[in-house]
C-alpha cells in the first residue's frame, strides 16, 4: 500500500485479521441480498458515483466480466480498453499514465505482462490500485477460490489444499493465502518448473505450513481442494518437452480418488482439458469450477469495497 491509499496488489501485504475480515466481507455481500437482475444495485452502493478503469494488456472473459458487473452491482460505472490503445503504447510512460488516470477515474485495474507495471503504476497514482493478474501473482482469483472452497466446505482452516503443476501466478498467490490463514498447502510440481523459491521461503519463514516436493499420488491423499491451471500461462512459450514433462501432473480421477470423499477440484479456468485435467474430472461431480467463476463477481465487490473503505 501507498501512503493511505488502498492498493490490492497482493495478498502478502494483508495482515491475518484484514484478510480474514475482507473474506468474511466477500461472503457476507453475496448472501446479504436476494438479487432479481444481474445489474440491481446493492442497497449501500458503496461505488456510486465512481468509475472503475480497466487496461488489459492480456487477454480476459472472468476478470472483465466479472469487475464490470461487480461494478455495476455497486452502483459505479467502468470503462475497459486495451493497453494497446493507448498512448502507453507509442512510449508514454507508466507512471504518466497512472498521474492522468487518477484525475478522471476513482480505481484502477490493471492486468499486466510484467508485476512490476502494476507497482510503477499504483507509486504513481493517487487513486487505488488493483491487480487483475501479473506474472507474478493473481490475487483476485485466490480470493474467490478461498471463498468457493468455504461456501461449500466451511472454513479453509484445517484443510488441505493441492496444486498440482508449474509454479505460476495463481500458485505464488496460494503461498501467499498460506501465511495468512492456517491450512496445509501441498505444491507438486515437477522439478524446475516449481514457484519462485523465494515467495516460498518467505511463506515458510512466516509460518505457513507449505510442503513442496512432493510426488503427485503423496500430494492428492487425503487432500480437502485440489488445484491445478494451465500449463502454459498467458505470455509462456508452448514447449512439447515441457508438456512432457508434466504429464504426470495432470489431474485425473485416479488422484481425485486419493483426495477426501467431500474434496473439490478448482480451476481458475481457462481450462485445457486433456492436459493439466482430464474431461472427466473438471466436468465432474468435484468439479466446482463453475461457482468458482460466478463467484469472481462476489469476490471483486468485495475488493472493490475495501478498496474504498
Ligand atoms: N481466471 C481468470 O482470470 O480468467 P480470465 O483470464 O478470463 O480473466
Ligand atoms: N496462470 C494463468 C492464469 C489465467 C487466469 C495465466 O497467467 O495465463
Amino acid at each position: 500500500m501507498t501512503g493511505k491509499l488502498k492498493h490490492f496488489i497482493d495478498l502478502d501485504s494483508f495482515s491475518k485479521k484484514d484478510f480474514r475480515s475482507l473474506l468474511d466481507s466477500c461472503h457476507d455481500r453475496k448472501n446479504s441480498k436476494i438479487r432479481h437482475g444481474k445489474a440491481e444495485v446493492d442497497t449501500d452502493a458503496c461505488a456510486e458515483h465512481k468509475i472503475l478503469a480497466m487496461i488489459f494488456e492480456k487477454p480476459s472473459t472472468r476478470t472483465r466480466f466479472s469487475f464490470e458487473t461487480a461494478m455495476y452491482q455497486l452502483g459505479g460505472k467502468t470503462i475497459t480498453v486495451g493497453a494497446n490503445d493507448l498512448q502507453l503504447n507509442r512510449g508514454e510512460t507508466i507512471s504518466d499514465t497512472a498521474k492522468v488516470l487518477s484525475r478522471y477515474v476513482d480505481i484502477v485495474m490493471l492486468r499486466t505482462n510484467k508485476h512490476s507495471s502494476i507497482i510503477e503504476f499504483a507509486s504513481n497514482s493517487s487513486v487505488p490500485v488493483i491487480n487483475g493478474l501479473s506474472d507474478r501473482s493473481h490475487p483476485c482469483q485466490v480470493l474467490t477460490d478461498l471463498m468457493t472452497f468455504e461456501e461449500n466446505r466451511g472454513k479453509i482452516n484445517g484443510n488441505i489444499v493441492t496444486w498440482f503443476g508449474p509454479g505460476n501466478n495463481m500458485t505464488h498467490s496460494w503461498i501467499h493465502a498460506a501465511s495468512l490463514l492456517d491450512f496445509e498447502l501441498r505444491l507438486c510440481s515437477p522439478e524446475n518448473f516449481g514457484a519462485d523459491i523465494n515467495i516460498i521461503k518467505k511463506a515458510k519463514d512466516e509460518g505457513a505450513n507449505i510442503v513442496d516436493n512432493i510426488l503427485p499420488k503423496d500430494a492428492a491423499k487425503d487432500s480437502n481442494c485440489i488445484v491445478t491451471d494451465t500449463w502454459f500461462s498467458m505470455g509462456d512459450k508452448e514447449d512439447n518437452a515441457k508438456r512432457k514433462i508434466l504429464e504426470n501432473y495432470q489431474v485425473t480421477s485416479e488422484l481425485i480418488n486419493l483426495a477426501k470423499d467431500d474434496s473439490i477440484f478448482l480451476h481458475c479456468l481457462p481450462a485445457h482439458r486433456g492436459e493439466e485435467v482430464t474431461e472427466e474430472v473438471i466436468d465432474g461431480d468435484k468439479s466446482f469450477v463453475w461457482d468458482e467463476a460466478g463467484n469472481r463477481v462476489h469476490a471483486q465487490k468485495g475488493i472493490i469495497d475495501w478498496c474504498f473503505s
